[in-house]
């Protein structure tokens, strides 16, 4: 991996309203315009809210609980990130796509609106996760700290502010989560919540089998939970981003496995900053029917 200064502490750029990095922005044509196929199977998550869980749940699931196959490589070249853009030499997103054999399992944070059309068109299967506000505010925090490749989150008072203006790459989580929602009503996307994943993973893993068209035998899906689980995959080299150089990630700041916990939030929030972000959250999710649990 060569380093290179251009994505470290990137430059940022909108796309129609939505913060991207500079170089997500500039390559925006070839992004939108990105071919999915009928088989593809699609991760979708806001930042932090369990994608890379749900994608080791997803390789698993696909290899039938082979540990070797699911170790052949790390997680963001197993299932390409497709809009996550780089300069060259380096794989951007879209070019570990395009060159990977159907199917394919792919990861996204975009918004809906911006999700590119060709996966609506081809009737792709989308799996979206979502995570409470404040849990995905303080994981993004600590990443955002530790990952040199997203803008420096600042002190911990301004960051709360800036993630609840929505002035984070891939914007408002507010609008994510009910964009989303919204639109599960009329495509294939199975919608499931990071505290029922870890409240009951059997069972949430059991949704997405079923999503899946997939049967296993309950070895496999209790080899499945445990490998997945947040201890063990802390410990997997190919699900816990350690194999990147420090000066891309230092896990010495915070661990990219930091906590997995619901309701971590409470170690961070004072009194005053929860009643705050509370009365914007209830502006801002007014009239949707979209519920979260801060803490299970
Ligand atoms: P914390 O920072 O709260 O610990 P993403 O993959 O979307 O970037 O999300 C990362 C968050 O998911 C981190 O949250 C990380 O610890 C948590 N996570 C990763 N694997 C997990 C697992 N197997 N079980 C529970 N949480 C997990």
């Amino acid at each position: 991996l060569q380093l290179d200064d251009k994505y470290l502490e990137p430059e940022t750029k909108e796309v129609n309203g939505i913060l991207m990095t500079k170089m997500i922005s500039d390559n925006w044509d070839n992004i939108w315009n990105f071919q999915a196929r009928p088989d593809d199977l699609l991760i979708a998550t806001y930042a932090k809210a369990g994608t890379t869980w749900t994608q080791e749940i997803v390789d698993m699931i696909q290899n039938d609980g082979d540990v070797q196959k699911c170790q052949r490589a790390n997680t963001f070249d197993r299932q390409p990130f497709i809009e996550w853009t780089l300069p060259p030499p380096l794989n951007s997103g879209l070019d570990l796509a395009n060159q990977m054999p159907s199917p394919r399992t792919l990861k996204t944070h975009l918004p809906v609106q911006l999700l590119p059309p060709s996966f609506w068109k081809e009737n792709a299967k989308i799996i979206y996760v979502a995570r409470n506000a404040k849990d995905c505010l303080v994981s993004y925090y600590h990443f955002s700290r530790m990952n040199k490749m997203v803008p420096d989150p600042g002190t911990w008072e301004e960051y709360v502010e800036t993630f609840k203006a929505g002035r984070v790459l891939w914007g408002s989580w507010h609008d994510h989560v009910k964009g989303w929602w919204k639109a599960k009503d009329q495509h294939r996307i199975l919608y499931l919540f990071y505290e029922d994943m870890k409240e009951d993973p059997r069972r949430e893993i059991q949704k997405i089998l079923k999503f899946l068209e997939k049967d296993i035998s309950e070895e496999v899906l209790n080899k499945i939970i445990y490998h997945t689980s947040f201890d063990v995959m802390k410990q997997n080299p190919m699900a816990n981003y350690t194999t990147l150089p420090t000066s891309i990630m230092d896990h010495s700041i915070s661990p990219f496995m930091r906590k997995g916990m619901p309701g971590d939030w409470k170690n961070y929030f004072t009194v005053a900053q929860n009643e705050e972000f509370d009365k914007d959250y209830q502006k801002k999710m007014k009239g949707s029917t979209l519920t979260f649990r801060t803490e299970i």
